[in-house]
């Protein structure tokens, strides 16, 4: 469809000319009889590139393209300001490795640039983090990263240290979010905050509210606050609505501070490619099996009686494949690395038994179609 232009005539001066639907004259295409033809029977031109034919239509054609005024005037307004620019040509920006819709990280940009509070949600493995960090990367702004996920002592991290000695009596050491939230335009990453501390989240209400900013140093009514800087943009991840349990649930005033972004799970196609992208030493089929076999498990997730509660993430699907790339079968990746996430219990009936029918039927499918493969070649080599 793109090989296809459509042209409008139109006379100017007294000279008849073919305009693209962005109001474009445009020379040398369209021969000055067809156009008059066209103008007479209200007709546009339609252009094939790849052919180098035009035909006359319908001018309703020329219209149902071109852009109305409001998108001519959006487009303008773009152009013109270069923070919107930026934002709707970050697209641009994706890194190969990066599976992310363009709406996604146009609405990632955007968020990050305006300085909102960003919550990105779904499964595990499903590429948060990663979105998140690229993000900061495109953006080329000052940046802090800080797992809650792993702090233990949630006050430590967010405000300090108080130490004690002797001469010197109490002292203060901030701690590193201090210094984050005091830098201007910074991009702070807050991961895993749905597996923080209660306390953590405490702490962070009044950062993250966009009517106080401010964070206290300690509990009392009166005690110091440190503004956050002007621009600060705040990305946390979190595994909401899904089958952690070590998920804490969040407060609902503390996920209403964010705009959520939920990062789609990756579909058989884009999950294939993304394999191969990344581990190029394994074959089309390979990746193909892969991909299958995890969409496989995240559709039995979505059943109304699951046999899984865990599906494969994107994450043990590229480890699956890396392992592929390093000369092991898809039996022995399995049993490394796919077997021991789902459970053994319950024997017969347990989601271990469950996921091994599932990927033998692969694994019996691949090797035969390698078998047949060799056989072939053997027969073409004797002729
Ligand atoms: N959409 C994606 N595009 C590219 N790679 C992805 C994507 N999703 C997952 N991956 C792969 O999986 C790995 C793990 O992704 P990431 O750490 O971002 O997941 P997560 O959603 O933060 O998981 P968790 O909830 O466990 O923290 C990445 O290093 C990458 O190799
Ligand atoms: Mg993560």
């Amino acid at each position: 469809m793109n090989s296809i232009k459509i042209f409008k005539p139109e006379v100017k001066n007294g000279n008849i000319q073919a305009v693209d639907i962005n109001g474009k004259v445009v020379k040398g295409i369209v021969r000055d009889h067809m156009l008059e033809l066209a103008l007479d029977n209200n007709q546009c031109i339609v252009y094939n590139e790849e052919t180098g034919k035009c035909y006359r239509k319908d001018v309703q054609l020329y219209y149902d393209q071109a852009p109305t005024e409001k998108e001519v005037e959006a487009s303008e307004k773009i152009d013109a300001d270069p923070v919107l620019a930026f934002i709707h040509n970050s697209p641009e920006l994706i890194p190969d490795t990066m599976k992310i819709s363009d709406l996604k990280w146009k609405y990632l940009m955007r968020s990050a640039v305006r300085g909102k509070n960003i919550m990105m949600t779904g499964p595990a493995g499903c590429g948060k983090t990663m979105a998140a960090q690229k993000v900061v990367e495109a953006t080329g702004r000052p940046h802090f990263y800080f797992n809650l996920g792993a702090t233990q002592d949630p006050r430590a991290t967010l405000i300090g240290n108080t130490h004690f000695k002797k001469e010197e009596g109490t002292s203060f050491s901030q701690s590193a979010f201090v210094k984050a939230i005091q830098t201007e335009n910074a991009v702070i990453l807050l991961d895993e905050i749905s597996r923080a501390h209660p306390e953590a989240w405490n702490i962070l209400m009044t950062v993250l509210d966009y009517g106080q900013r401010y964070l206290r140093l300690d509990e009392h009514e009166n005690a110091p606050t440190i503004e956050v800087a002007k621009g600060v943009c705040f990305i946390a991840t979190a595994n909401i609505g899904n089958e952690y349990t070590a998920t804490r649930a969040m407060d609902r005033a503390l996920v209403d501070r964010f705009t959520i972004i939920e990062m789609d799970t990756l579909n058989k196609e884009q999950e294939s490619g993304l394999l191969k992208d990344l581990h190029p030493g394994i074959t089309v089929e390979q990746a193909d099996t892969i991909a299958e076999i995890a969409s496989l498990t995240r559709k039995e997730v979505t059943n109304e009686a699951p046999k899984l509660t865990n599906a494969i993430s994107t994450r043990l699907s590229v480890e699956i494949a890396g392992l592929l790339e390093d000369g092991f079968t898809l039996p022995e990746a399995a049993e490394a690395c796919i077997y021991p996430f789902f459970d053994a219990d319950g024997g017969v009936d347990s989601e271990r038994t469950y996921i091994k029918q599932l990927v033998q039927k692969y694994i019996g499918t691949a090797e035969e179609d390698i078998f047949n493969a060799d056989e072939v070649e053997a027969q073409e080599e004797q002729v």
